[in-house]
Order: C-alpha cells, then structure tokens, then sequence
C-alpha cells in the first residue's frame, strides 16, 4: 500500500484480511451503514453492492453515469446527496466494471470534495487496481488531501493474480472503523484461509515484472477483442482503459435486445457474454440504452480468444 499507493496505513491496526474484496466490502458496509443511511453509486455498477447495502438497512441510490463515455455528471452527483446521505461507494473505478473505464483525478477530485463537504465516507472496490492501461494509471481516493481519515478502501488477489478461488481480500481503513470492520469479520467468517494467506504474502512481493507483464498481456487480449467486435460490427466506443471487460454497443443493425442476442451468441457461437441491463439500476438511465449493451471479458487464453473470434465472425458471416 506505502509502495504502490503513497498511502502510509498501519499493518498492524487498519487492515483486515478477509474473504476476498466480496467479504471485506459487506463488512464494511454493516460495520457503517445504519437503518435509513443512503449510500451513493454509480451507474452502471457490478452487481453486489447493491444487496449488501439492502442487507445493512441502508438505501442504494444511483447516479447514472454519461455514456457514452461514463463521465461523472457533477451536477446529478451534487443532486444526489440528501441530509442522509453516508457514503459513496466508488465501485471498482479506478478502473470500472463493466465498463473498463479509469476515473479521471479532476472526477476524483469533485467526489472528494463532496465527500468532505456532506461528511461521508468513500468506500471504495480497487480489484482493478493494477490492470490498467496505456498511460492511465490507478489512483486511490484515499491519497487526495483529507481523504486518508473517511476512505475504506477494499481490494483482493483475485484479479491480479487470477486467484478468485483462494478468497483472499482486506479491507484498510482508519484504526476506529478498521476495528469495527473486524468485529463484523470474527463474527462473519472468522479468518479468511490461513495458507492462502500466506500464498498472498508471496504474491504480493512479486517483482515489478510480473505487473508489467500483467498489464502487457491485457492489453494484447483487449486489443484483439476489440479488433475483433469492431470488425463483426459492434460499437467500441470507449476503448477499455483498465479491467478486463469490453463494454460494446450491439451493432446498429442488430435488432435484438441484449439479452436475446447474447442467447443466440451462446447458441450459435458457443461464446458467452453478459447482457448489459444487468448492471444498470434504477429508472434514472433510459430503457433502450440498457438493453444495446453487452459486457465481453477478455481474462482468457490466447487460445480461447482465437476460437471465439472464429466463431463469432463465421456466425456473423464476417
Ligand atoms: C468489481 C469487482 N469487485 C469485486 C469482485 C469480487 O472479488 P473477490 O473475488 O475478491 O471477492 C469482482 C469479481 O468479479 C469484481 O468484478
């Protein structure tokens, strides 16, 4: 955390090892949402967030997101916010699922000012943090001046590393909400696996190299994809600055909704992928919209890949 995120926790107090980001996040959210708290998030969101806060008492209230390239709109943020508003939760935005995109520190910066001004906190999910692209790097909301004190920040092994199974998270907080966050942990799941924790320790002292070359053979497989969805039609707007995840628009001429077309893709193709509509909420963004998107991931062997492009251009005849 001091090497990669200038940030200076104590190891000792303000950090909990738990079952992945999953763990750590739901534990943050019962150690600080109460009854009737709204927590802001961002729209379009991955998918856990939400019943997490529903299961704390607390109310999720989205702020859509601008496509096409999912600008923070400041005005229906600062709109967002009521007299009961607790925190923000930055889902995995630095950088976003589903939509690969890196927010910019200008945003960051209008998030951490409304967080100061309104009192809340920022909880943050940075499973991203080290898949990201071309010059755009990831920056944590914790070090932005005043931050450190009312930022959770929440991550895991699981992406880095492609170890989703081993179910190692933390969460890093200040001592005070990092003991709460504990006191929920103990009585939740009590450790998370002790081998695989100290799995994560090696892990985490790999050598620069490994995170170049992680990035590297990202960006070769987003490339491919993209080369490939552009090709078979689809509407790439944002190339994806981080993550692992290709957001694309259905071709214009593709008259399916999300859903019935990743169907088809399932069927005829063999390939899958997830219809958009699941990761809007809310009636804030527009029903069409919703349904034209579908989210590809790119986490997959060159072998793989190879064999969807074949057979997603000869279904599509391309
Ligand atoms: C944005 C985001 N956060 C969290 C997770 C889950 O992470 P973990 O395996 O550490 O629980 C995922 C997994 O897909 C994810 O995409």
């Amino acid at each position: 955390m001091k090497q990669n995120h200038v940030l200076d926790f104590d190891p000792l107090t303000d950090f909990v090892i738990c079952c992945g980001q999953s763990e750590a996040f739901a534990a943050t959210i019962l150690a600080t949402i109460d009854q009737g708290d709204e927590v802001l998030i961002f729209d379009p969101a991955y998918e856990t967030y939400e019943s997490c806060i529903i299961l704390a008492g607390g109310i999720p209230v989205y702020v859509p997101l601008d496509p096409p390239y999912w600008t923070l709109n400041v005005d229906k943020f600062m709109r967002s916010f009521t007299g009961r508003t607790k925190a923000v939760v930055l889902n995995s935005y630095s950088p976003h699922n589903p939509t690969g995109k890196v927010f910019s520190k200008e945003e960051l910066e209008v998030i951490a000012a409304a967080c100061c001004q309104m009192d809340c906190l920022a909880i943050t999910d940075e499973v991203y943090e080290y898949i990201t692209f071309d010059t755009h790097k990831h920056l944590s909301i914790a070090s932005l001046p005043m931050m450190k004190e009312r930022t959770i920040i929440t991550s895991s092994l699981s992406k880095t590393f492609s170890v989703t199974g081993w179910r190692i998270g933390w969460a890093c907080a200040p001592t005070a909400i990092a003991s709460a966050i504990r006191n929920i942990h103990i009585k939740v799941t009590d450790s998370a696996p002790a081998p695989f924790q100290e799995a994560a320790l090696a892990a985490l002292q790999s050598p620069p190299e490994y995170f170049s070359s992680l990035k590297a053979d990202y960006v070769a497989k987003r490339n491919f994809l993209i080369k490939m969805l552009s090709e078979v039609g689809f509407q790439v707007h944002n190339k994806p600055q981080g993550s692992v995840f290709i957001f694309a628009e259905l071709p214009k001429t593709c008259l399916l909704s999300d859903i019935d077309f990743v169907k088809e893709l399932i069927e005829k193709a063999g390939v899958a992928a997830v219809p958009g509509r699941g990761f809007f909420h809310g009636d804030c963004n527009d029903q069409t919209q919703q349904s034209r998107y579908v989210r590809f991931a790119f986490c997959k062997s060159n072998d793989t890949l190879s064999a969807a492009d074949q057979k997603m251009r000869s279904c599509v005849g391309k």
